[in-house]
This record gives structure tokens, sequence and C-alpha cells, in this order.
């Protein structure tokens, strides 16, 4: 991989780079053709990073299919795949970062470790491939919000590309994680997304912060088998849960929630 890059900045060619963990869908596709229309070429890595998985069961579960990535891979014009084998663990290295705390709340309150796992892998990753641009999407909020952290800090030649979420009809995130869902638990997971779009709409009533949450608790949340781990609306700033609305501060409402022992997350930006 670090040959062929070499080649590619001898070429004066631009590298899109797609870091993945596999399983692909339309969310890494819409990444993929973005890239392919902004680089010259576009590398995607697939690489289950065991030292991110704070549940070792996620970690075993995770789904995989090589064959359908490298199609849709085909499809969406990723000219390289980058899929090291399980030891390409043991070359990754600490990476120093302070996060200033952003890292233990929301996921990291209930993932501790995950995003040092997430940061490391990302670095190395960056190392190897050397991008122009990177692209993430905005699902994993948070993830976005700390790899701009990385980014600033120790690789400001890259551009990072947020992009939208990609949806089911259902309203649905995409997510690799939704292939082990049942019918009913996939049925119930769409309850997120409404929960989300009611927020949105409350705030614009002017709603209080403590109202909405409570409200999207009672109405889409621990009944049946989907079980809320948090619901916060946090300043996009700084991810730190507000209190009130302090307008003009974006706020962003994020869930994490279990549909039977698939972890599912979603946030919407409730005030833009
Ligand atoms: O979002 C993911 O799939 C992973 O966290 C990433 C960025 C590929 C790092 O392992």
């Amino acid at each position: 991989m670090e040959a062929l890059v070499a080649q590619y900045k001898l070429a004066h060619k631009s590298v899109g780079f797609v870091p993945t963990m596999g399983y692909l869908h339309e969310g890494h596709a819409s990444l993929l053709r973005q890239s392919a229309l902004e680089n010259d070429v576009t590398v995607c890595s697939i690489f289950v990073n065991p030292t991110q998985f704070n549940n070792p069961e996620d970690f075993l579960l995770y789904p995989k299919d090589e064959v359908n990535d490298v199609l849709l891979l085909k499809k969406n014009g990723c000219l390289v795949l980058f899929a090291p084998e399980d030891d390409f663990v043991n070359e990754i290295v600490e990476v120093s970062l302070d996060l200033k705390g952003v890292d233990k709340v929301l996921e990291g309150e209930f993932r501790p470790g995950h995003f040092r796992g997430m940061v490391n892998i990302v670095s190395l990753l960056f190392q190897i491939v050397r991008p122009n641009k990177a692209y993430f999407g905005q699902k994993d909020f948070q993830q976005l919000f700390i790899v701009q952290k990385l980014v600033a800090q120790n690789f400001p030649e890259i551009g990072i590309v947020a992009s939208p979420t990609i949806r089911e009809e259902s309203g649905l995130a995409m997510s690799s994680r939704n292939a082990r869902l049942s019918a009913v638990q996939r049925e119930q997971a769409t309850k997120i997304a409404k929960a989300l779009h009611l927020a949105k709409s409350l705030a614009k009533e002017k709603r209080s912060v403590s109202a909405i949450k409570e409200e999207l608790r009672f109405k889409f949340f621990n009944n049946d088998d989907l079980r809320l781990e948090y619901l916060e609306i946090v300043d996009a700033q700084t991810l730190l849960p507000l209190t009130d609305f302090s307008f003009p501060s974006r706020s962003v409402v994020c869930v994490a929630a279990y549909a039977g022992k698939v972890r599912l997350i979603d946030n919407m930006s409730i005030n833009s």
C-alpha cells in the first residue's frame, strides 16, 4: 500500500480515502462516490479493528461479506482496497492526543477505550495511505469530531469531508450492524429516527431541553425491545450536554439504543 501511494504521489495524483470496517452499505457507497468525484484515486480500507471494541461479543459478531464489499467498491469508483490481515493490529501505536474529555461523554461514557482505539487505527491508516482527503459519515458524529481534532494536531495536510447520514426508507440510519437485526427489531429500531425528528420539531416549538428529552424517552424507548442507553442534546462545537438552547450555537440530539443485543447510534442536528 505504501509503495502504491508513493507512485500516486510521484504522478501527482490526488488520493481520496474511505476507512471502513467492511460489510459495506449505501452509506459507504455515497462516501466512495464523493471521493471518486473529488480525487484521482479512491482507496478504501477494510479492517475490523479489535482495539476499538469494548464489547468482545460485538467484535466477534461484527458482520463480514468480502465478496459483496468488493462488488460495491467496484461499482462506486474505488480503485484500491487496502485490507490488511488480522496481525495489522500489531502495527498500532498509541497516539498522544488530548481529547479534553470529549472521549468520555456520549459514546465515550458507555464504550470506554473506544475512541483511543479508533484514533490509533485511523492515525496508522492515515500514515500509510497519506490521503489528500478522507471521508467520514455524520452518523458517527462524535467519531468525526474526534478525527477532526486528530487531523488538526497531526495531519493538517488532510482534508476531512463529512457526509450526511444515509437512511433506509423507514428512516433507520444505515449501519453494518443493522444486518444483525431481526425483522421485529428492525421495525422497532425505526423509532430512533422518529425520536430525532420529533426532537427537531419540538425544538422549533421552543420546548425546553428537559421537556424534549422526557417526551422522547416516554414515547419511543424502553417499551418493546428498544432499550435506551443515552439520549442527549449537545452543543455541536463542544459535545457538552445542553440544559437550555442558547442560540445561535448549533445543537445535536444524540441517541444510543439497543434493539435486542444490537447497539445502534444516530443523531440529528436540531436547530439548523
Ligand atoms: O467508522 C468506522 O468504520 C471505524 O471506526 C473506522 C473509522 C474505520 C476506524 O476503524
